[in-house]
């Protein structure tokens, strides 16, 4: 039985050659790289789903040139921590697997992990790692089983408590990683006059008890220009920033910046 769901009727999928079928007859085909599209038409009026592939290119490149190594460590071994025997993992919002591939490596062969995100082409670029498990679909309405997870990640994206809690098993535990009030703070300040705190998501989720927050905090030395541009890309700012500011940073050779985090760990309540 596969772990992914209809999203028609919510039945467990069989694999029938390249199609995963539910009892319904509802039918899903597997792309040429293994990942399924689960997003319903009726769920996708709006223009844009998720990430587009200048965003996941550009986090691509700057996440493969090792900034963020540091906190990607600080989430496998939170994720090794918490794992029990052959855990099922799905990380909610997975982009293009940065994360998901390196905990399933660390993890081993035991681990099921899967991914799940809106963007096609998120999900098109997590699929060069054919060992994880990935579909096209939306956090808020996870193509997952009740209580069929024992850890759940939850990396720089939407969250929605009451589908964690669903899909996670009783006592299963919920990763959480934001940015906090300055994360990028400098760079924020090179492009506009009067830059804003990032405001910081509750910590407080109902059916979860938190059981550990950490900060994490290392500095970002952009030492070309291509790195500046491909961060900046990758930021929601990019779209948000007038041509003055794009500019402005256009002209910088290097910046100095500074990445702060907040990793916060859960269980589900009983
Ligand atoms: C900032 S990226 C983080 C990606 C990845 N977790 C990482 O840290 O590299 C946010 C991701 O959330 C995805 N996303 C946004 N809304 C979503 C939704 N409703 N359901 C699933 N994914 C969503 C985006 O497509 C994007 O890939
Ligand atoms: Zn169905």
């Amino acid at each position: 039985m596969n772990f992914f769901i209809c999203p028609i009727c919510k039945s467990p999928f069989e694999q029938r050659g390249r199609s995963l079928v539910c009892p319904n007859n509802h039918c899903f085909d597997l792309s040429k790289q293994g990942y399924v599209n689960l997003l319903r038409p009726a769920k996708s009026g709006a223009v844009r789903h998720g990430d587009d592939k200048l965003m996941v290119g550009a986090r691509t490149a700057f996440l493969g040139a090792g900034f963020y190594d540091a906190l990607r460590a600080a989430v496998t071994e939170t994720v090794c921590a918490h794992a029990k025997e052959n855990p099922v993992v799905l990380d909610a919002g997975c982009g293009e697997g940065f994360y998901t591939s390196h905990i399933r490596n660390a993890l081993g062969e035991g681990a099921s992990v899967y991914g799940v995100d809106v963007s096609r082409d998120a999900i098109h670029a997590a699929a060069r790692d054919r060992k994880l498990r990935l579909a096209v679909a939306s956090i808020f309405d996870l193509p997952a089983q009740n209580e069929s997870v024992d850890i759940l990640l939850n990396l720089f994206a939407p969250y929605d408590a009451k589908e964690f809690s669903r899909v996670l098993k009783q006592g299963g535990t919920l990763i959480r990683v934001f940015p906090r009030e300055r994360h990028l703070w400098e760079l924020k300040c090179a492009v506009y006059d009067t830059p804003y705190e990032n405001e910081i998501d509750t910590l407080e989720l109902d059916g979860f008890t938190l059981t550990q927050k950490r900060e994490i905090t290392f500095p970002l030395d952009l030492n070309k220009q291509e790195y500046i541009d491909t961060l900046f890309k990758m930021t929601p700012y990019y779209y948000k920033t007038s041509r003055e500011g794009q500019a402005r940073l256009r002209a910088l050779d290097s910046l100095q910046t500074h990445a702060e985090f907040l990793l916060a760990v859960y269980t589900r309540n009983v």
